[in-house]
């Protein structure tokens, strides 16, 4: 089977929009990571952006016209359709739109969108009245129900003077949906909860416990199953969460209202039926017992600070699946100390909690990162380590080791 790192050939069509001033920047994004691209613009985007700023981001001649490519040295459109792992307009105008859903050909973009049998990804931009339009939104319709991803666009200040939805979707968002697209879809038709940042527990109404977790660990997870196919949920702490667009995402702040969301989303009334549940984060363990409801005063010091438990999130999830084995349970465990102890703090929380997967991780490893390193115990006493290495493919590792279970 090819891997998805071996599928790393993106052909990127650019038509006449303002938005193609952020494709050189998408295209920068995919050549940083790795992939070849190869760009095919129309005539009229040409008059947005040249030619000559993505054949020195993408070390390619770029494709503008059918006309040239009489020329050997020039490679033609069907050779491009051939080629691409996937093909990716953006922006994509109205008109090239209208075009894509008639089947026309009249341009190498739209006849390489007929030729390629590659995936392919459409990030529209226009004005919030022409998306709007029922022509444009039946466009998009039939254009999605023959199997083509469209990158919705963006709620923001258009280019027009419009303030609402027609902003093309931001590169890392398009970046997202490329690898998604291209990836094998293993996690397709899956769904997946993850928990993740830290908790907030109140003093006062100024002050508050909470630990160093930047959910980044959590994101990762969460990202990294959208890439492959996944539909995803995320509860989170207050964080600054980073996710794809098509992730859910809720906020919470305390213990409690962390738990009560996840009995909720899983249990409650309408509550989804999911696949996988990554419990990712620190949670706080004790709670101030009485939170004072005005500001504490420095003449007013408290002369100790009273604490309660709080609810087990990942326990309650154990023991109310039982005996089933779906949703599968992730949870981690972060220690200080030597690695036998991590070990055994970690596989001891596996037994306790129920869990079919523990990822055991220092919190000098671990807290606020963009690397990590973990040991993934599962049920079975299978047990991998993954060495230092950055969140995203710890991520990966996690996600193969859960499909296992
Ligand atoms: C300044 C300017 C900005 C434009 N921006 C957009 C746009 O964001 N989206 C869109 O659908 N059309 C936009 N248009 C209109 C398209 O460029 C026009 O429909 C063109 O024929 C599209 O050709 P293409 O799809 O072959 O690139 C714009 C036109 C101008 C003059």
């Amino acid at each position: 089977m090819v891997s998805q790192s071996e599928r790393n050939r993106v052909v990127l069509g650019i038509t006449g929009s303002i938005a193609a001033y952020k494709s050189a920047e998408y295209a920068r994004l995919l050549v940083s990571r790795g992939f070849e691209v190869r760009v095919v613009m129309t005539e009229s985007a040409q008059e947005f952006i040249s030619p000559t700023t993505f054949q020195a981001i993408t070390g390619k001649p770029v494709v503008t016209t059918f006309w040239e490519e009489a020329n050997p040295a020039v490679i033609g459109h069907i050779e491009i359709a051939d080629w691409a792992d996937v093909v990716v307009v953006a922006p994509a105008t109205a008109d090239f739109l209208a075009k894509v859903r008639m089947g026309a050909a009249e341009t190498p973009l739209l006849a390489l969108i007929l030729a390629t049998k590659a995936p392919i990804v459409i990030a529209p931009a226009m004005n919030t009245n022409m998306l709007e339009h029922a022509r444009t939104q039946e466009n998009l319709k039939v254009i999605a129900e023959s199997g083509v991803t469209i990158v919705e666009p963006e709620e923001g200040a258009l280019a027009c003077g419009w303030k609402g939805s027609g902003r093309m979707a931001s590169p890392w968002e398009i970046f997202h949906h490329t690898v998604r697209a291209i990836g094998d879809g293993d996690y397709v038709n899956k769904r997946v909860l993850v928990v993740t940042g830290p908790t907030r527990e109140p003093i006062d109404p100024v002050r508050f416990l909470s630990n160093r977790s930047s959910g980044k660990m959590g994101m990762a997870m969460a990202t990294e199953a959208f890439r492959r196919g996944a539909e995803v949920a995320v509860i989170h702490g207050p964080i600054r969460a980073l996710l794809p667009a098509k992730i859910s995402r809720q906020e919470v702040f305390t213990a409690q209202q962390m738990y009560d969301a996840v009995v909720e989303k899983v249990f409650g009334e309408g509550s989804e039926a999911f696949d996988y549940i990554v419990m990712a984060a620190a949670v706080a363990d004790f709670r101030p017992k009485q939170p004072s409801e005005l500001k504490i005063k420095r003449s007013e010091q408290p002369k100790s600070l009273a604490l309660v438990e709080n609810p087990d999130i990942l326990a309650e999830l154990g023991k109310r699946r039982g005996e089933e084995t779906r949703p599968v349970l992730v949870g981690f465990a972060v220690e200080t100390g030597e690695i036998e102890a991590l070990l055994e703090a970690a596989g001891d929380k596996l037994r306790r909690k129920k869990a079919d997967i523990i990822v055991g991780n220092f919190a000098e490893d671990a807290f606020d990162l963009d690397t990590n390193r973990v040991w993934i115990i599962d049920r079975h006493g299978k047990r991998e380590e993954v060495a230092t290495t950055f969140k995203t493919r710890v991520a990966n590792k996690i996600l193969d080791a859960m499909k296992k279970q």
